[in-house]
């Protein structure tokens, strides 16, 4: 077998302080696993406009289609927010998911038990939360025709457009029900068929994939509305919630806040198979650039590092390997491990990015 090659695109703000804890986690897979990566470095978002004037690079897009994984920390920040659209930092990262055609965004959110008390929510509304959402990632509004600001008689309109066809809303209903079934076999569907085509178009495709392939699994609708209503006041009810591109942004943030740590949670964006059998594959922490905090070491690198616990799982077939990995970070965080962010009212002193990464390489040594 040939070693598994990764991309690793660190990116912007905090992007390259977190992204050097998980080049620790790779180097320690190499040495005390004997699992060892090709690792190649490149630029995405503004670090990549300020090296060649556009958010991703065609070598670079050319070497993501080569790689069995792309690793990404972050793109963005106040320093290109007033650059022209196309070139924004942000536009990088779509052009990875648009590309790959990395239809399906897999955001689980987990409350971690030592972080229970961090949620908004009351403690046992949250605790023990373990959700996955899997949000359409290639099309819908981010990438519908016609788009753009355009002038109407007198004044400008702004259009973008909603669409779905009926093999995109497969394809993805497929890769959440199949993942139900790794789970507690429970899939909630959530669109606006009460006032969208494409969402009553969403209900009837999922009800057809559901009947034919998955009727084993447990299937639900409803409005997105009303879903993340649902998400605040009990949670624990759902177990893979499948939505559209821009409802699943919203909801995964929703989710996401729910467990009080989103600087804990990881996200994994999958394609179809490679020939080699393996999907196409980018993972990232669902966290964004914290321009605030970057440079300054104070960042959570744990979102990055569960990212690559899950490369491990979905691209390389390493599910003990990612348990391992996700157990070391509960064990530091068990232990009382804190960065800012994890700080409670309480207060004590946070330990910083490198601290963390190396807390979770003593877990990782402590596991074998
Ligand atoms: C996300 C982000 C992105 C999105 C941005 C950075 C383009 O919010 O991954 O959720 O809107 O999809
Ligand atoms: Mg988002």
């Amino acid at each position: 077998m040939t070693t598994p090659s990764l991309l690793i695109l660190p990116g912007d703000g905090i992007g390259p302080e977190v992204m050097g804890e998980v080049r620790k986690i790779i180097d320690w897979y190499g040495a005390k696993r004997d699992m060892p990566f090709d690792v190649t470095e490149d630029l995405v978002g503004g670090a990549a406009y300020d090296a060649h004037g556009v958010p991703l690079h065609d070598d670079t897009m050319a070497k993501a289609q080569e790689v069995d994984a792309v690793l990404l920390g972050a793109v963005g920040g106040p320093k290109y927010d007033d650059l022209d659209f196309s070139v924004k930092p942000e536009r990088g990262l779509l052009r990875l998911r648009k590309e790959m055609d990395l239809f399906a965004n897999l955001r689980p959110a987990q409350c971690f038990d030592a972080l229970a008390d961090f949620s908004s929510l009351k403690k046992d509304v949250v605790s023990g939360l373990d959700i996955m959402i899997v949000r359409e990632l290639t099309s819908g509004v981010y990438f519908g025709e016609p788009r753009g600001i355009f002038q109407e008689g007198n004044e400008r309109v702004g259009i973008n457009t909603q669409r779905y066809t009926e093999s995109e809303i497969d394809r993805v209903a497929r890769a959440a029900f199949e993942l139900a079934r790794k789970r507690n076999n429970r899939v909630c569907s959530m669109e606006k068929a009460n006032v969208m085509e494409s969402g009553i178009l969403w209900r009837e495709v999922v009800t057809k994939v559901h009947a034919e392939s998955y009727a084993d699994v447990e299937l639900s609708h409803m409005y997105a509305d009303a879903g993340a209503m649902q998400l605040c006041r009990w949670p624990k009810q759902f177990d893979v919630i499948l939505t559209d591109n821009l409802f699943g942004d919203i909801l995964s943030d929703t989710a996401a806040m729910l467990t009080g740590s989103l600087g804990m949670l990881p996200s994994a964006s999958l394609g179809a198979p490679m020939e080699n059998g393996r999907p196409r594959a980018l993972y990232e922490p669902v966290h964004g650039s914290a321009p605030d905090i970057s440079g300054q070491g104070l960042a959570n690198p744990i979102a990055c590092i569960l990212s690559f616990a899950m490369a491990l799982r979905y691209s390389f077939d390493q599910g003990d390997e990612a348990t391992r990995l996700e157990q070391a970070v509960e064990a530091v965080l068990a232990s009382g491990a804190r960065t800012a962010d994890l700080m409670g009212p309480e207060g004590g002193t946070p330990m910083g990015t490198g601290a963390m990464g190396d807390a979770v390489i003593a877990a990782l040594d402590a596991s074998l």
